[in-house]
């Protein structure tokens, strides 16, 4: 354990490789080889793990401090050393490469709580120490990555566990957890239907759902793309939940509720998803603040189960999301009317030759912005007062 931040320095100073669809494709087809996942796995993981680690190390003392935070670092450590250990070891060998599978399910289980623990962490920060401006921005910029970095060691190990795991995937048709025909609308459907059982046990109604598709490229055809269906579901779940809150929340005086409209669109560059809801929108100021993970509107989860509300917890729900959308190239963005509601959009990559991994490295540019100062604005502050413009007048 003594050498731990020694490997971290060494692996650091490698940047992570972006995989393409087409490469995590290539890597579950017929000639698929586990020593070649496995050599790649090996050397790729502790990259990914240690460049982040980095970052974990750079935040404000305060917030490391935190029992929450330890416990984090601590599971990364371990995880880190684990890998480690399969270095020198032989792929030639069976046995080592089903240590290696065994291994990395325990690693991705003791990751599960890693983004609640975090926002625990974060609460008792809150709870502490007053906010300011330069360490909240500081917390967004980590965060982001750290929940980047995240989502792409969880995608490494889903896709080598399930394409050279024993159990046998569910759908075969799947190359681990990316389909090659992913169908937008039904995923779309699964996400609105569950949606909607949780909107319909804690507020008794619920929106109802109108989907359009448009295939641009091929006339009369359903949309498909080749996508990881788990993220898409987890995005239009989110913007479902979203969508059906504010919905219900804005018609409580009226007995019929304005559908979800859904609009689906395939075109030569872009797949885009809207979601639009007349559930009375957002103020435009506070857009932006939707993504934080500072600022929440909901109250803040009781931690335990059963006590979490269903259809609001920690307020992760769009930043999250937003970090799905981006891993493949794509995005995630909001245009509201307040008084009327809200277009939710996703866009992801229309072809899988564009659909390559974002992910964050730790180096200069990097450990600058964990180093901004608050410095004065360069635009003017608007004065509270009225002008007097009496004391502009020329003396005579
Ligand atoms: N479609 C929408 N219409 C109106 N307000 C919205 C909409 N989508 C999001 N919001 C506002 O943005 C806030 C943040 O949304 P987000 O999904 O990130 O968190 P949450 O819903 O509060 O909690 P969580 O999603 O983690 O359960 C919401 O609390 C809500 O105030
Ligand atoms: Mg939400």
């Amino acid at each position: 354990m003594a050498c731990v931040p020694k490997h971290v320095e060494h692996f650091s100073k490698f940047s992570p490789s972006p995989l393409s669809m087409k490469q995590f494709l290539d890597f579950g087809s017929i000639n698929a080889c586990e020593k070649t996942s496995f050599v790649f796995m090996r050397q790729e993981l502790p990259v990914r793990l240690s460049n982040i680690m980095k970052e974990i190390n750079l935040l404000p003392d305060r917030l490391l401090s935190t029992p929450s935070v330890q416990m984090v670092h601590s599971w990364y450590i371990q995880s880190l050393m684990e890998i480690l250990d399969f270095l020198d070891k032989n792929p030639d060998d069976h046995k080592v490469l089903g240590e290696f599978v065994d291994a990395l399910v325990t690693i991705r289980n003791r990751h599960n709580d890693v983004v609640t623990t975090m926002a625990q962490g974060i609460i008792e920060y809150k709870e502490a120490f007053p906010q300011d401006w330069v360490t909240n921005q500081n917390i967004q910029y980590f965060l982001d990555r750290f929940y980047m970095s995240r989502i792409s060691i969880r995608m490494l190990i889903n896709q080598h566990t399930l394409i050279f795991g024993t159990t046998n995937p569910v759908q075969p048709s799947t190359i681990g957890s990316i389909d090659p025909h992913c169908q937008v609308g039904d995923v779309v459907q699964d996400a609105f239907h569950s949606a909607k059982m949780l909107c319909d046990q804690y507020y008794l109604h619920s929106p109802d759902l109108i989907l359009q598709e448009m295939n641009n490229e091929k006339k009369n055809h359903t949309v498909s793309i080749v996508y990881v269906p788990s993220h898409l579901y987890h995005m239009l779940f989110e913007l479902f939940k979203n969508a059906m809150r504010a919905t219900i929340e804005t018609h409580e005086s009226s007995n019929s509720l304005p559908p979800i409209k859904v609009m689906v669109s395939l075109g030569g560059e872009d797949m885009s998803i809207k979601v639009s809801d007349r559930g009375g929108g957002v103020p435009f100021r506070r857009i932006e603040n939707l993504y934080s993970y500072m600022y929440s509107t909901a109250p803040a989860p009781q931690m335990g189960e059963h006590a979490r509300p269903p259809l609001a917890g920690f307020g992760y729900g769009l930043p999250i999301s937003r970090l799905y959308a981006k891993y493949f190239q794509g995005d995630l963005q909001l245009y509201s009317m307040e008084g009327h509601g809200t277009d939710a959009v996703i866009y992801l990559k229309a072809l899988s030759t564009d659909s390559i991994e974002r992910l964050p490295v730790y180096n200069k540019t990097a450990l600058k912005n964990y180093k901004v100062s608050q410095e004065a604005d360069d635009w003017c502050m608007p004065s509270k007062e009225p002008l007097d413009l009496r004391n502009y007048k020329v003396a005579k």
